[in-house]
């Protein structure tokens, strides 16, 4: 079994780097990060604070999340809805983060995740994969950017998407204040792995992440080879 796991702090790149690498070496992938999106939209959807602890618990006894695969690429169900595409904009971000702040959330889905990578071989990418859904990962990395560059590509994302542009610098302190709630967070905060690589995106294209991605991969194959 292969298993890759990419964590980050926000639109570091980490999804497109983790979707690339899975498509190149006919792995599964999965974006965990859009797990937390769903409950954070179906709590916000319900009129909730997604960060209240006592509105989102039962909540989340009655929550069917399912992950499915349609063409190789991940679809999210919540009760029966695919909101796959629904949950990528930046106000569902902020729900991910702070319901992703809430223990019963992570060990949810903390188990949903490791029961997938049980059955495949896996790439995930999201915050505290190296660290605990895949701790016994062979490839671990860790890829980050600075805030302003990755404020400048969030915003080309959303650009090309059609929403509304809000201001790079709204972008910027949108993305400051999720690296820090991520890695306040007394639960399983966003935290490089000890054995993780750490790639810093500033300068790099995304063929390139890639590429080194892959070759530190390669080469750990080669080498599990020979053993
Ligand atoms: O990667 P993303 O922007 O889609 O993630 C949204 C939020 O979900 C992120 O701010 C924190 C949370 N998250 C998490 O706590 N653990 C993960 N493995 C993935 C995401």
């Amino acid at each position: 079994m292969i298993s890759v796991a990419i964590d980050g702090p926000a639109a570091a790149g980490k999804s497109s780097a983790a979707k690339t690498v899975a498509k190149r070496l006919g792995l599964l992938y999965l974006d965990t990060g859009s797990m937390y999106r769903a409950l954070g939209y179906k709590a916000a959807a319900l009129g909730m604070d997604p960060g209240n602890e006592s509105q989102v618990l039962p909540m989340l006894e009655n929550t069917k999340l399912v992950v499915a695969y349609k063409d190789g690429d991940q679809r999210l169900f919540i009760d029966g809805e695919d909101i796959t595409d629904k949950i990528r904009t930046a106000e569902c971000g902020l729900h991910a983060s702070a319901i992703s702040a809430i223990p019963a959330v992570r060990e949810r889905l903390v188990a949903q995740q490791k029961e997938i990578a049980k059955g495949n071989n896996v790439v995930m990418d999201g915050r505290d994969i190296g660290t605990v859904v895949l701790p016994d990962a062979p490839y671990k990395f860790y890829i980050t950017a600075s805030a302003k560059t990755r404020a400048q590509r969030r915003n080309e994302e959303l650009v090309e998407k059609g929403v509304p542009a809000k201001s790079i610098e709204e972008l910027e302190q949108e993305i400051i204040k999720r690296d820090y709630d991520d890695s306040h967070r007394v639960h399983s905060p966003l935290k490089q792995a000890e054995d993780a690589h750490l790639i810093d995106t500033t300068d790099m294209t995304l063929e390139q992440v890639v590429a080194v991605i892959l070759e530190i991969i390669e080469e750990g194959e080669n080498k599990s080879d020979v053993l």
